[in-house]
């Protein structure tokens, strides 16, 4: 069947913000809450080049947990078949698990545990350095760089470079397809990340330390040292899981908390409620949109995929459903125990979340701490930006001292 045909058959999507760009603020979390609402899955497109965009929450979360149909080969919903491969994001089966094993010591609670003196230490040095000014951008100035150094520091590589780092993320993830329409930018910023992870991984096998690149340097696949091509392939996703993801969600943190001074002061009056707070961050304003590719054709909950065919599956439609989030666009302390379906599901769950909670939650407390009284700066543009994530491009904040 062709695009145009899936098209009279199903609901058709025009314009469905996936990498699109800017766009008023709320708009994306909006345009699935609709969709949500107006049907179980829609075909985006109308041609070949469509793809499926699953808005069933049921189907959305069974589709992450079905790994045999919905492979991960390809995660990107316009480009099925990208000339590179993130590992582990972007494998299946076996190889993944494999992966998936070799990473997990580097993850455990207890070694996350471990560093938060280290990640505390660095948030409060940046907030230190900005609270007597009276004012700066929450994300420009703190919610880019801090997991930026944290992440940095995990992975072993010089901090002095964090800039650079955010301007390789910023081309290779936040870039609309506008303005990079044959993906080349962000081809590109891959290259020069993956020319400077040579130099680092060439030092590291020299002189190894005990960050996480230095663990894979002795990681081993049957029985022999995984290779240099899957060690940069790895090195990069890290790049791409670890930073971006922990910033826009701050984007959004900090957004709600300038825009809602009760939960801020709350959470000022009683820091224990941080942790429930970043979890509803987390659900409310759910920043992820990753695709599959279909291994076989088949009926999903009545969706009649093909073999070969993108289907994109955004958290959001899961993550603000009102049958399972009673008020579900409202912030909340006080859903306890409700699932958390912002890292994902299946095998492919986000081997990072105790590290993301951590950074975020020691972010809300200690800029609290610090600067518990703000507002938006009327600099503020009520936009949000449409990349791989969803985020707040700046949030200009302005306190008194
Ligand atoms: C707020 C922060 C974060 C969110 C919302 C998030 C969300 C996600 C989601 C939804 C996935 C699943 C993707 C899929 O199914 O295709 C994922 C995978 C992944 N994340 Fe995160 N993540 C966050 C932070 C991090 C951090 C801090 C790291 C590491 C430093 C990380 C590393 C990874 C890796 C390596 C994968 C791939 C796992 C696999 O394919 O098996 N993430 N993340």
């Amino acid at each position: 069947m062709t695009g145009e045909e899936h098209a009279m058959t199903v609901g058709r999507v025009e314009g469905y913000p996936y990498y699109s760009g800017p766009a008023s603020l709320h708009s994306y979390h909006a345009t699935i809450d609709r969709l949500r609402e107006g049907g179980p899955f829609y075909w985006n497109g109308n041609d070949d080049n469509g793809y499926w965009v699953l808005t069933d929450p049921q189907a959305v979360m069974e589709a992450y947990k079905t790994p045999d149909l919905f492979l991960s080969d390809s995660v990107i919903a316009t480009d099925p078949n990208p000339p590179f491969k993130w590992i582990p994001i972007m494998l299946d089966g076996d190889e993944h698990r494999t992966w998936r094993r070799l990473m997990a010591p580097a993850f455990t609670p207890r070694r996350i545990k471990e560093i938060e003196d280290g990640v505390r230490v660095h948030a409060v040095r940046i907030i230190e350095a900005l609270a007597p000014r009276g004012k700066a951008d929450a994300l420009m100035d703190f919610g880019n760089i801090f997991p930026t150094i944290v992440f940095m520091e995990l992975m072993g590589l010089p901090v002095e470079d964090a800039d650079r780092f955010l301007a390789w993320e910023h081309a290779m993830l936040n870039t609309p397809a506008g303005e990079d329409p044959d993906r080349s930018i962000s081809v590109n910023a891959q290259r020069e990340v993956t020319e400077y992870l040579e130099l680092v991984i060439a030092a590291k096998r020299a002189d190894p330390g005990e960050d996480l690149i230095s663990m894979a340097l002795s990681w081993q696949i049957d029985g022999a040292p995984i290779s240099h091509d899957d060690l940069m392939n790895y090195c990069l996703l890290m790049v791409i899981g670890g930073l971006d993801t922990v910033q826009s969600t701050l984007s959004w943190a900090f957004y709600h908390l300038a825009t809602h001074p009760d939960d801020r002061a709350r959470i000022i009056e009683d820091d224990s409620l941080v942790p429930a707070f970043v979890e509803e961050i987390l659900r409310v304003y759910a920043i992820i949109q990753v695709a599959r590719k279909a291994s076989r054709d088949d009926d999903f909950h009545g969706c009649p995929v093909k073999k070969g065919d993108m289907v994109l599956l955004p958290i959001s439609v899961a993550a603000r459903d009102p049958r399972t989030y009673p008020d579900p666009t409202t912030v909340r302390f006080d859903r306890g125990t409700a699932p958390q379906f912002a890292f994902g599901a299946g095998p492919h769950r986000c081997p990072g979340l105790d590290l993301a909670r951590r950074e975020l939650r020691i972010a809300i407390e200690e800029w609290h701490r610090w600067i518990p009284h703000y507002a938006l700066d009327e600099s503020f543009r009520a936009i949000e930006e449409v990349g791989a994530q969803i985020r707040v491009p700046a949030v200009p904040l302005r306190w008194q001292v």
